[in-house]
């Protein structure tokens, strides 16, 4: 393969995959394949549509993402309800379209078997189910969300904890890009990952083969690299390595699309996985196994809905599985911060078979909200405190241990392209993606390498000291948001107020240095750096000290 088919590396090549137009973060992408991320558009329409979902307005039950339009929730003898029943016609001959017994029962004039989504207290007959996902409320009307038109004055509160406690402090990982050396320029090989500052690597990503179930890597480059990652212990002996499955690339249309669902729902399937995994882990000396499944369920990303037990199942049986190597073997999971695609996970009955969960909070806006008619072509920051916040109430709404949940920070930034070079504030309107960067050359957005680069070169940094993020303008109508030196301090800060356990970072291989440095003037742990390798090497079960396993083959 030529250099230029690869020039989609940062996490997304969003460009060349027009089903999703947009996501990085733990996005990536990869040449013909994948890329992940762990957010994007598809996300960010359901997010919206549904975790605002329906809210009261007059006598109306109305959809938040849908415009307000009470022609919609109106209906005739011959115009049915798009969502809903339509109750009893008035002398005019119009109706109103709602649920529960008073619009579906007796004087129901059409699609009277519209069912809620779950029960305010009508009697199960009228609803699909009793309670919402994610313990979310059920509004009056029949509809789950998270805000004061469902919720009423019910409010979730959230763990409190002395930001000078340091909670989070003692882990610090990082996820780092198989692929970056194969964009034009800001590359970073394994050894040129700053030391003393991570505790985890997480090397991204491997793929499960669809026929299979073994591992296999995402090309022959990246496979090439397992081992480099893994020889950093040598002279970081705290330092763990560990092996991230999947990526948001991995459920994009194409021969990968349903793996993981199938691999959930067959145990036979599983074993496979498992022994490929654990002769991986040996022979690479992998401490850790990081499932990154972009989503379950969720049918916009070839999910069904047994994945929702299917999922529970497998990670008990992997979390037995790697216990029965006999040696201590991590596991973890990445979260979306977004209801839409939460609600697919049954995070109160995967939490006990995990280290720990990593939560994607970082593009949660990016070029992709044009498409979505609540959000529409606006810029807003892709981190935001105030929506991470609501984020990560949905995990203690279902008592989600903190200590198990990494909070995600990105080293990269979400661009746009604005429409009025007079209106460059958050909330004025883009056109499209910002132009993409020299090195990893993708619109809308840029590495926090790349921003350094611009804003050396003259740009205007403001802080937003409510959403903690900062917003660099450029080049008259160039726009990006991303988190610096001061924000990444606010964002630790937070996760210690929240009691998180730890932070992740995606993505290593997108700084220059400077961030991670930044992190650990916050107080984070540092590891030890031993000047030279042992003459003695410990054992780790493995004796790939010398690159043995640096091939690219995951599946012997
Ligand atoms: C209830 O379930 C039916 C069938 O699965 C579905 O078509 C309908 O949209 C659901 N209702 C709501 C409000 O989600
Ligand atoms: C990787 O594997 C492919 C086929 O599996 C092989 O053709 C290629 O030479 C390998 N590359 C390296 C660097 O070992
Ligand atoms: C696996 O090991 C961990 C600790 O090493 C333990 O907490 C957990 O209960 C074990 N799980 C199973 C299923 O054996
Ligand atoms: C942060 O999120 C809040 C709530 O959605 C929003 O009002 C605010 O404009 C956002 N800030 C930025 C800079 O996008
Ligand atoms: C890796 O591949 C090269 C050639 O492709 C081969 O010479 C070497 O022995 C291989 N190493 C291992 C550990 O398989």
């Amino acid at each position: 393969m030529t250099m230029g088919s690869l020039r989609c590396f940062l996490l997304a090549c969003l460009a060349l995959s027009p089903a999703v137009v947009g996501h990085l973060g733990h996005s990536h992408l990869h040449h013909k394949k994948h890329m992940h991320s762990r957010h994007h558009a598809e996300e960010h329409t359901a997010t919206m549509a549904s975790q605002a979902h329906f809210q009261r307005t007059g006598r109306l039950a109305r959809r938040q993402d849908e415009p307000d339009d009470s022609d919609d929730f109106a209906c005739t003898a011959s115009k049915g309800c798009k969502i809903g029943c339509c109750g009893p016609l008035d002398d005019a001959g119009n109706g109103v379209c709602g649920l529960g017994p008073n619009f579906c029962g007796e004087g129901c004039t059409s699609s009277c078997h519209y069912k809620s989504e779950c029960d305010p207290g009508w009697g199960a007959k009228w609803s699909n189910a009793t309670d919402c996902p994610l313990n979310v409320c059920c509004s009056a009307f029949g509809f789950c969300g998270t805000t004061a038109g469902f919720c009423g004055g019910a409010v979730t509160s959230s763990p409190e904890c002395a930001i000078s406690a340091g909670t989070s402090n003692k882990r610090t990982i990082g996820y780092y890009e198989g692929w970056n050396s194969q964009r034009d320029c800001g590359h970073m090989t394994p050894d040129e990952i700053p030391k003393g500052y991570y505790t985890h690597l997480f090397f991204s990503f491997s793929l499960i083969n669809p026929k299979t179930f073994r591992l296999e890597p995402m090309d022959d480059i990246t496979g090439t690299l397992y081992g480099s990652l893994s020889a950093l212990k040598k002279t970081q002996p705290e330092l763990q390595v560990w092996l991230a499955i999947g990526g948001w690339a991995m459920n994009d249309p194409g021969a990968w699309r349903t793996t993981f669902s199938d691999l959930a729902a067959d145990e036979n399937a599983q074993d496979a996985f498992f022994e490929s995994l654990v002769t991986f882990m040996a022979r690479h000396n992998y401490d850790g196994v990081d499932i990154d499944w972009e989503y379950p369920v969720a049918e916009d990303r070839g999910g069904k809905p047994e994945d929702f037990d299917n999922f529970v199942n497998f990670m008990r049986r992997l979390r037995e599985r790697l216990n029965a190597t006999g040696t201590p073997k991590g596991l973890s999971l990445t979260l979306p911060a977004s209801y839409w695609y939460l609600k697919g996970f049954d995070i109160v009955n995967l939490e006990p078979h995990i280290d720990f969960f990593n939560v994607m909070t970082y593009d949660i806006h990016g070029v992709w909200d044009k498409t979505i008619s609540v959000l529409g072509p606006y810029a807003h920051a892709h981190t935001n405190l105030t929506e991470i916040e609501d984020a990560l109430k949905l995990l203690w709404r279902n008592n989600i241990n903190p200590e198990r949940v990494n909070l995600g920070l990105g080293f990269y930034g979400r661009s746009f392209t604005m429409k009025d070079p007079g209106c460059m504030s958050a909330g004025c309107e883009f056109t499209e993606g910002g132009n993409g960067g020299a090195c990893t050359g993708t619109a809308g957005v840029l590495s926090a390498h790349e921003i350094s680069q611009i804003i050396a070169g003259g740009a205007t940094m403001t802080l937003d000291p409510v959403a903690g993020v900062q917003i660099v303008t450029w080049d008259e109508n160039q726009w990006v948001s991303w988190d610096d030196t001061t924000t990444l301090k606010m964002k630790v800060d937070y996760a210690n107020q929240r009691c998180l356990g730890g932070v992740m970072v995606w993505a290593v291989d997108l700084d220059d240095g400077t961030l991670i440095k930044s992190l650990a003037e916050t107080g984070r742990a540092t590891t030890i750096i031993l000047d030279k390798e042992p003459d003695i090497i410990p054992c780790f079960g493995s004796d790939n000290w010398q690159g043995l396993g640096d091939n690219n083959s995951t599946s012997s």
